[in-house]
């Protein structure tokens, strides 16, 4: 059943940049709204977005960020140019704000997928349309909404769950799961060691966020500790995209925070397993988990495309006629 809010959508013409510049209400509103556009029929979705155009500047590789976006915005009517290369934000051909104030004067918001964190806060300042951020090495708030979206699917909930989330606890991934995850009163149990732990101060910013709903985190050296209990097993790559230079410290560091048959078992009988994708079998996570019968990942992933519709009307559309 879809509850329907009072009051009016807020994010018309926002960024999304970190899940951050959401509240726990517009967060809620644009779950609630991913689910009704999920089982909605396309047909009545065809004409949502109609003359909108949705660019997305990629510079690194992308098959679920992309692929979902593209779909999710012609689903909706609406028009899609993707470009990839290496010097959107480096300013080195020209600076993120005149490429923001640019782009701003042919599309009607813009997706991008980027290294640093800074120089996509500086295009988004100067765009006049609403950017997202489909990556950057601290966040990757997309991936965060499709999986709190999977957690309520199949929990009803997200308040009150245990989510232990193991291997490095430092990046992008992590991070936006852990925000998503406290705001909406869940526990994040990180499970990795010293070198991948989140900062005492990230912590205690994630129990701020956590304060009005219950949610809390908690990080432990030992992965069985993180694992206990959980009622959602979480993991990523051991290296993200750009750090490249770390990969043989990363392997030998987390090779114990691997997610393994016997180490699954610690969490609740009825857990699932969660990973945002690419994964690497025989690293992070082994087969028998992925591909057991707990998985939730090809959920996540579709659920990415379910979750953008959301995002894209939200941010483009004073939603009328639809619930949120
Ligand atoms: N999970 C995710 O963002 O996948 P891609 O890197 O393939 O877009
Ligand atoms: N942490 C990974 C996520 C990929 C979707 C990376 O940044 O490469």
């Amino acid at each position: 059943m879809i509850a329907f809010a009072a009051e009016p959508a807020t994010l018309f013409g926002r960024h999304l940049l970190e899940v951050t510049d959401l509240s726990r209400d517009e967060l809620a509103r644009l779950l609630r709204l991913a689910q009704y556009l999920k089982v909605q029929g396309r047909g009545e979705q065809r004409t949502l977005l109609r003359d909108r155009t949705l660019a997305m500047l990629f510079e690194k590789p992308s098959l679920r960020t992309r692929v979902s976006f593209e779909v999710a915005m012609t689903q909706l009517g609406g028009e899609v140019l993707f470009a990839q290369g290496a010097e959107f934000m480096v300013g080195s051909r020209e600076s993120p704000e005149d490429a923001a104030r640019t782009l701003s004067r042919y599309v009607d918001v813009i997706a991008v997928r980027t290294h640093a964190h800074e120089p996509l806060q500086r295009f988004a300042h100067a765009s006049t349309v609403p950017v997202i951020n489909a990556l950057s090495a601290r966040a990757h708030p997309c991936q965060a909404i499709a999986d709190v979206l999977t957690m309520r699917e199949r929990f009803g909930d997200v308040a009150g769950l245990r989510i232990a989330y193991v291997g490095d606890a430092r990046n992008n991934v992590a991070a936006s799961l852990a925000e998503a995850a406290v705001t909406l009163g869940a526990t994040v149990q990180f499970g990795c060691p010293p070198t991948h732990r989140p900062s005492e101060s990230y912590l205690a910013k994630l129990d701020a966020l956590g304060e009005s709903s219950g949610g809390a985190t908690r990080a432990f050296s030992n992965a069985v500790r993180a694992v206990r209990g959980a009622d959602v097993v979480y993991t990523d790559v051991w290296t993200s995209m750009g750090e490249e230079r770390y990969r043989e410290r990363n392997d030998a560091m987390l090779r114990p925070y691997a997610v393994t048959e016997e180490l699954f078992a610690f969490a609740k009988p009825n857990a699932i397993f969660m990973h945002c994708l690419p994964a690497h079998r025989g690293e992070e996570v082994v087969a028998g988990v992925i591909d057991g019968p707990r998985s939730a990942v090809f959920d996540q992933a579709e659920n990415r495309m379910h979750a953008q519709k959301a995002l894209l009307l939200a941010l483009l559309t004073e939603l009328k006629g639809l619930p949120i």
